[in-house]
Order: C-alpha cells, then structure tokens, then sequence
C-alpha cells in the first residue's frame, strides 16, 4: 500500500551535515522524498509538534534543542512507508537501535537522535499538514 510519512532530520545531524547521508539511508530504504525544506524552528512551533509530550519531563529540553538549528522536514512516500522509515530510523534511543539504521549510525542520544518520523498514517497526515500545504507536495 502506498503512503506518506513526515520525517524531521533534527539539529544534531544538520550541525554535523550529515543531510545527505541521512537522505541517502531514507532513499535506499525505498522512500522517495516527494517534499522538502530546511528550516528553523521556533520554539512555539516545535512545542505544537511536540504538544502529545507536553507533560513529559523531556519536554523543554526537547523543544530546546529543535529549535537550536535548523531541520530538514520532508514528505516521504512508499510501500508502507510509515513502518519502512521507522525500520530504516531504528529505535528511539540510538543504544537500542539495530546496526545499519539512521539512529545506529549518527544518533548521539536519545534526544539528540538525529531524525524523527511519524508513527502511525493518522499522525503521519497530522505532521504533513502542520509543516507543507498541498502545493509544496510535488513528487
Ligand atoms: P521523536 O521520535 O522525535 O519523538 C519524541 C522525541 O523526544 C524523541 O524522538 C527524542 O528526540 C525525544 N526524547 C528525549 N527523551 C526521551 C525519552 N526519554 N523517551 C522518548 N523520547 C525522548
């Protein structure tokens, strides 16, 4: 089944550039990139992404470091893609990742872990729409 999941390649990877070797990975899992933008967060809006973990002890912290360099949000489309990027991401906390996934490979911690991606289609549409209009999907 096609689908579409929002990935966030998040401020640790950008500061490292490792873009590109992130993109890499997301490709050769089969994704095709059919949006992207890089930009810079505020801390309002990284904080309305985030609002599910507003009463999480991580969740200033979190919100800090979003908004502490710029992201590369981008619309990723494929066979089941919501679950083939969280395959290609590895786990949350990078010490628990599986070799050969994004957050093994560059994850520094388990906030600083270097890309997000949504975890159900629902979600998935959410995260889309707050980020891209329907003009900016183009692939
Ligand atoms: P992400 O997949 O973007 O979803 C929530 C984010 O919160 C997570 O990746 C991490 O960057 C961050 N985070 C920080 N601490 C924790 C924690 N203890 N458990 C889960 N997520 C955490």
């Amino acid at each position: 089944m096609t689908q579409r999941t929002f990935s966030i390649i998040k401020p640790d990877a950008t500061k490292r550039n490792l873009q590109g070797a992130i993109l890499k990975m997301i490709q050769d899992a089969g994704l095709r990139i059919v949006a992207m933008k890089m930009i810079r967060m505020t801390k309002e809006q990284a904080e309305g992404f985030y609002a599910v973990h507003s009463d999480k002890p991580f969740f200033g912290s979190l919100t800090d470091f979003m908004c502490s360099g710029p992201v590369v949000v981008s619309v990723l489309e494929g066979e089941n893609a919501v679950s083939s990027y969280r395959q290609a991401m590895g786990a949350t906390n990078p010490a628990n990742a599986d070799e050969g996934t994004i957050r093994k490979s560059f994850a520094l911690d388990i906030e600083k872990n270097s890309v997000h991606g949504s975890d159900a289609p629902e979600t998935a549409a959410v995260e889309i729409a707050y980020f891209f209009n329907q003009l900016e999907i183009v692939g």
